[in-house]
């Protein structure tokens, strides 16, 4: 029996002008953003917004549903709207922000597991990384080269040759 370990490298960052400035664009993007998010059942608005690799900006934020299981994450609403815009376009680079209307927005947060399986289906069809920024209206920011750390012994379609 031998044992390996799974690890995850990321960059921190005390403050938003500690960023490269096309990420620190970005987060302001989608720390703005939150204002769209429709999130009257949680009162926590999600902002995202992304860089695609023709240059475009493509954002999206949550949108709930009396039948909870109905909603949709930001990063899924962005996804399916970089996709339908822009078919085919690879995304670069995108940040994740949020608004929690009743308590605190100042620690990054990480997208869920089903938006970590989307993601990653996304850049493998795209053949282009996707670097993550995560921020919230304040606070540390971290940063993701790729996406695909987030999601560790990644189900994809190359499992299914
Ligand atoms: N949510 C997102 O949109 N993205 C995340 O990364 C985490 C959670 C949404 C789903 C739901 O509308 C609300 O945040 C509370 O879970």
């Amino acid at each position: 029996m031998n044992k390996e370990t799974i690890s995850l490298e990321m960059e921190v960052y005390e403050f938003i002008e500690d960023l490269e400035e096309r990420d620190a664009r970005l987060l302001r993007a989608a720390r703005s953003e939150t204002k769209n998010a429709y999130a009257p059942y949680s009162q926590f608005r999600v902002g995202a917004a992304a860089l695609l690799t023709n240059g475009e900006l493509v954002k999206g934020t949550n949108q709930e549903n009396a039948s909870f299981p109905a909603g949709i994450c930001a990063e899924r609403v962005l996804l399916s709207t970089a996709s339908s815009l822009f078919p085919g376009m690879a995304i670069e680079s995108m940040a994740i922000s949020y608004d929690n209307i009743n308590g605190n927005s100042d620690k990054p947060i990480s997208p869920c597991g089903i938006c970590r399986q989307s993601i990653y289906e996304f850049q493998s069809r795209t053949k282009q990384p996707i670097r993550i920024i995560m921020g919230g209206q304040e606070g540390k920011i971290f940063v993701l080269e790729n996406a695909a750390s987030l999601l560790p012994m990644v189900f994809g379609a190359e499992d299914m040759q």
